[in-house]
């Protein structure tokens, strides 16, 4: 393994269990909260511009802007009834109430309480508006927009499909949208609110760069299930394995992957270029192992978790009996390898 130590550092965890169908649609429920939310917010910056057209008057957009953002209400309950209904992460009715004080995915999932909490106070304001008056609403309203980004790091932090390409591709196009929609506002208005515009478009542009740089150095990296939060028990709970590959014989597959520095050492994420969804994930040993951990996966289900691996010219390892035998070509970042496998495909 050309130029790449392990030493100690993150730890890779996988899903374990077998989630019901009510997890899927939490998660997907969560999906399509997020990418609504996104139009709410798009629409209502809209509106503030007064931007009027032949087709869309003021009051369309007005009218369209509260529509969805009702349709978002409902989303977002499915999301959340879903999540407690669901048993798999254990969810009580109050850790969607009180933010922080689940087990699962403490922080990241209270910051999507916190960021509910605020659509439901913006929604019933809206709905009372006639009763508390135009400066508290509009107070309120303003207060909305800190829901946007606390969702997006919450579905970052909390989502199971974060690193997967199509929620990323998503993610970023609704913070592009949403940037683009957010430039336009700050660039309008009067004179006297150039101060105001200015320090506004510099808080936009730090938290546009933490949200990208904490993805990177976070969700994005493997282990990202231990680092968020996610209960032992989730984590250790024995799974219905895939078999590394239905065929009698052992394999010998091309790799590609990359080499990722950590405080105590680095992590290998690889990924086999023959059976695509086949992925292999090498950790530095934690506190009470003495060798690397591997993982495989296909589709991101384990086939085997942190079993230990004998690194050498080549790392050994063996995955629910089968022998493997990974070699590592470079020195990273990007690396390339073989994967040789022999005995039963387990
Ligand atoms: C404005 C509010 C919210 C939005 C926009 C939102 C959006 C999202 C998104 C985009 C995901 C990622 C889905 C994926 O990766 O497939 C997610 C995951 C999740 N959210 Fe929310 N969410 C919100 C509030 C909440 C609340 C209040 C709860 C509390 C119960 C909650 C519970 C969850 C759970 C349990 C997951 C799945 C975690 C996993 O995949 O492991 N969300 N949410």
């Amino acid at each position: 393994m050309a130029g790449v130590t392990l030493g100690a550092g993150s730890v890779l965890a996988a899903w374990s269990s077998n989630p019901s169908p009510l997890w899927f649609a939490t998660r997907g429920a969560g999906v399509m909260t997020l990418v609504c939310l996104t139009v709410v917010v798009i629409l209502g910056i809209t509106t503030s511009l007064r931007v009027t057209g032949p087709r869309s008057p003021r009051f369309v957009i007005a009218a369209l802007h509260r529509n969805f953002a009702l349709f978002t209400i409902v989303l977002l309950v499915v999301h959340i009834a879903t999540s407690v209904l669901d048993p798999f992460a254990g969810i009580k009715p109050i850790d969607a109430v009180v933010p922080f004080a689940g087990a699962y995915r403490t922080f990241w999932l209270g910051l999507g309480v916190l960021a509910s909490e605020v659509l439901f106070a913006v929604t019933v304001t809206s709905l009372l508006r006639g009763r508390i008056g135009p400066r508290a609403w509009r107070l309120i309203h303003w207060i909305s927009y800190a829901s946007w980004p606390l969702a997006v790091v919450h579905g970052l932090g909390t989502g199971s499909d974060s690193q997967e390409p199509w929620m990323l591709g998503l993610t970023a196009a609704c913070m592009a949208a949403v940037l683009v929609s957010l430039a336009q506002r700050l660039v309008a208005g009067r004179i006297r609110t150039v101060p105001v515009r200015l320090a506004s478009g510099v808080v936009v542009v730090m938290a546009t760069y933490a949200i990208c740089a904490w993805s990177v150095a976070g969700p994005l990296r493997p282990g990202w299930a231990v680092t968020a939060g996610t209960p032992a028990s989730i984590l250790t709970s024995k799974p219905s394995r895939p078999p590394l590959r239905s065929a009698a014989h052992g394999f010998s597959d091309g790799l590609i992957g990359t080499v990722t520095k950590t405080a105590g050492g680095v992590d290998i994420g690889l990924r086999d270029t023959v059976d695509t969804a086949l992925t292999v994930v090498i950790i530095p040993p934690g506190p009470t192992e003495t060798l690397p951990q591997l993982t495989v996966a296909r589709n991101s289900t384990t086939i085997c978790a942190n079993v230990p691996a004998r690194v050498g010219v080549s790392v050994y390892a063996v995955c629910n009996g089968t022998r493997l035998v990974i070699t590592m070509y470079g020195s990273g970042p990007s690396i390339t390898g073989r994967l040789v496998t022999s005995g039963p495909m387990g």
